[in-house]
């Protein structure tokens, strides 16, 4: 198959092509999901011929217009399940994290989100018949919390409840990682991780995972106050759709992590309670909230799915990983 490329398409010459690039639109997919204005504005090009470069790209990649029931079927036959490596946590999943899906974790800090990052960070890479996705990971970092060390650590274990010898390095080079300085650093990293999934598409390991940990930690640092919340819905909307077309695009999982704050006050309803209001609550696919529980225990709660019950799920978070 050959690649097609911006110059490619009808209205594009090298000049525009390399301004699209410069603006960070380096696909042929992230100009397909671009806004007219938006490409306009970074590309310094007319609004008309914008519309009609971003037709031709969603043509082109196949993207942007309607599915049919029967084709929507075919894309969900190859939706894959991720094994998070605890029977328990598995089985509320219906088999796994889900590929072409967006899975939110929520919870308090020191709930465990980061941890269950780094755990499926290092399962997808696992074969098959080990419940992985045998794929390489995406994963934006916004708040420097990734660990080589830890990943390390729970191939070491991995390792052992398997009784095969993994080569953690060999795991450490299939984890990409971004860091992210800003919201809008954070939506453009959504377009660089569209380029390097194109290219490690037809390898042996595809991206089967992107991780965005944590997904709202610059939003609610750079939108405070009332005024700036619709701007901050609407900016978070976009960026989640960009991750929801990541999914459908490389039939990878999606997981996003969002810290709440316990509320002990609050005597009616939910005690914990995302910081900003639940601005993801429409989005995601699935929700999972995370509590801690005694010692290194953690309650993994189901709260919302599209085709499974609500249920809880007990992990513990060791040295080794996350076990049952
Ligand atoms: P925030 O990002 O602050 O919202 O928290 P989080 O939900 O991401 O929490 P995180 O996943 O970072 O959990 C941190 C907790 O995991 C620590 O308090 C420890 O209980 C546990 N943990 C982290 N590293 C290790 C480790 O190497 N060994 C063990 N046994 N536990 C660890
Ligand atoms: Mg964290």
């Amino acid at each position: 198959m050959t690649e097609i490329l911006l110059e490619d398409l009808p209205g594009v010459g090298p000049a525009t092509a390399e301004k699209l690039k410069d603006a960070g639109f380096n696909t042929i997919e992230a100009v397909a999901v671009a806004s007219p204005a938006e490409l306009a504005n970074t590309a310094e090009i007319g609004e008309s011929t914008a519309a009609k470069i971003i037709n031709a790209a969603r043509q082109a990649a196949d993207i942007g217009g309607f599915e049919t029931g029967d084709m929507v079927l075919e894309r969900r036959k190859l939706v894959g399940k991720l094994s998070t490596g605890c029977v328990e946590f598995d089985e509320m999943m219906g088999g796994g994290i889900e590929s072409q899906s967006i899975t939110e974790m929520y919870g308090e800090f020191g709930s465990g989100k980061t941890q269950v990052a780094h755990q499926l960070a290092v399962n997808v890479q696992l074969p098959r018949e080990k419940g992985g996705s045998n794929g390489s990971v995406i994963m934006i970092d916004t708040e420097n919390t990734f660990r080589p060390e830890r990943i390390k650590q729970m191939v070491q274990g991995i390792s052992e409840r398997h009784g095969i010898e993994y080569d953690h390095d060999e795991f450490l080079k299939n984890i990409h990682v971004a860091r992210a300085y800003n919201s809008n650093h954070q939506i453009l990293l959504v377009d660089s991780a569209m380029e390097l999934a194109n290219e490690l598409k037809d390898t042996d390991k595809p991206v089967r995972l992107m991780i965005v940990d944590s997904l709202t930690a610059h939003f609610r640092a750079e939108y405070v106050g009332r005024g700036t919340l619709a701007d901050r819905q609407q900016k978070l909307n976009k960026h989640l759709h960009g991750l929801q077309r990541f999914g459908d695009l490389y039939n990878s999982a999606v997981v996003v992590t969002n810290q709440v704050m316990s509320k002990p006050d609050a005597f009616f309803g939910d005690p914990t309670r995302p910081i900003g209001g639940h601005i993801l609550g429409h989005t995601a696919t699935f929700r999972l909230y995370l509590r801690k529980s005694k010692g290194d225990k953690r309650i993994i709660r189901l709260v919302d799915s599209p085709n499974l019950p609500d249920g809880e799920a007990i992990v513990s978070v060791t040295t080794d990983g996350l076990v049952d």
